[in-house]
């Protein structure tokens, strides 16, 4: 694979050539030394900062030169939701947080050479790794769907069959601890959920596709989110008449994002927009609820029980 880094510093090249193995041919320049005019690679890597003004109009043209490149993925320094949203806006394909892990790195690169390349990187533990991964994943999909782009499907189910082989391996205990300890807010719920309904569907003994389709469900079921202000999400307090009708958006928010790409199968489609709808039926027909929407409402549930929020405290799932 030909991979091409552009970096805004020499110590961003060296951490992210340290990623790959000596099976690929990596190139690299400062931002500042890239040179116009098209180039041929698989994938390029970008390490700028996108706070610079300077940078921007400096990475306009370089993503110009790699317009044919079929991955762009930029690897910035801070999660904050606009600066995704301005990496997408410059061609990027992905986007990864710093410190990038190797196993976010080949996912993005090139899923299928990803399993080797894990077990040489091996430090951070299976669970931290695909939280990692998980919380990049939904990162990515909310700064998509924020800025009106399409999520990467494939992407995202992938992140979240590595939850459900992390929890097959180690336990819910391992995850809901790995998941509590290091990451927070809507991503935290979301990988808590998807967590929960990998369990819930590995107790009921679910058959392997039944299982990907209701971890999938449940890694988008709240996408939606992505159209509603921070500043209302993490509200420590309680929420007025209209911040609550906002937030009850999310779900048709979630559905309209998510329709009509590919990979989004009319069943998630289903769950996204149904994931509030009361279990007894009321509002709605009992009999029309799935039971993929089912599991994931109780899983949203469950999982909301037992995250910290600012506005209330977890409960323990002995409590439960
Ligand atoms: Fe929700
Ligand atoms: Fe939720």
């Amino acid at each position: 694979m030909l991979v091409h880094i552009v970096a805004d510093n020499q110590k961003k090249i060296s951490e992210l050539l340290a990623l790959f193995g000596s099976q690929d041919r990596i190139t690299s320049a400062l931002l500042k030394d890239e040179s116009s005019g098209p180039k041929e690679c698989n994938a390029l890597i970008v390490a700028v900062d996108l706070r610079n003004a300077d940078n921007i109009a400096a990475l306009k043209d370089v993503s110009a030169a790699f317009n044919d490149t079929p991955r762009k993925i930029f690897a910035i320094d801070q999660k904050v939701r606009l600066l995704a949203a301005q990496a997408y806006a410059l061609g990027a394909t992905h986007v990864l947080f710093r410190p990038v892990y190797q196993p976010s790195l080949l996912a993005a690169l090139n899923g299928s050479r990803k399993s080797n390349l894990v077990s040489e990187d091996d430090h951070q533990g299976g669970a931290r790794r695909a939280a990692s991964e998980g919380a990049a994943s939904l990162a990515s999909m909310f700064a998509a769907v924020s800025i009106g782009q399409q999520v990467d499907a494939a992407e995202a189910k992938h992140a979240a069959g590595r939850i459900y082989d992390m929890i097959a391996e180690d336990g819910f205990s391992h995850w809901l601890e790995t998941v509590r300890r290091h990451h927070e807010g809507t991503y935290q719920h979301c990988l808590l959920v998807t967590g929960t309904a990998a369990a819930f569907g590995l107790n009921l003994g679910l058959a392997k596709a039944d299982m990907e389709r209701l971890y999938s469900a449940a890694m988008f079921h709240d996408v939606g989110k992505a159209k509603i202000p921070l500043a209302i999400l993490d509200k420590p307090g309680r929420l007025d008449d209209r911040e609550r009708a906002l937030i009850e958006t999310h779900p048709a928010a979630g559905y309209d994002a998510l329709k009509g790409t590919r990979g989004i199968s009319s069943e998630i489609l289903d769950a996204v927009r149904h994931h509030h709808e009361y279990l007894d039926g009321s509002g709605f027909c009992a009999a029309d609820i799935s039971d993929i929407v089912r599991i994931l409402t109780i899983s949203d549930i469950f999982a909301a029980l037992i995250e910290d929020r600012r506005y209330k405290a977890a409960m323990s799932r002995a409590s439960l």
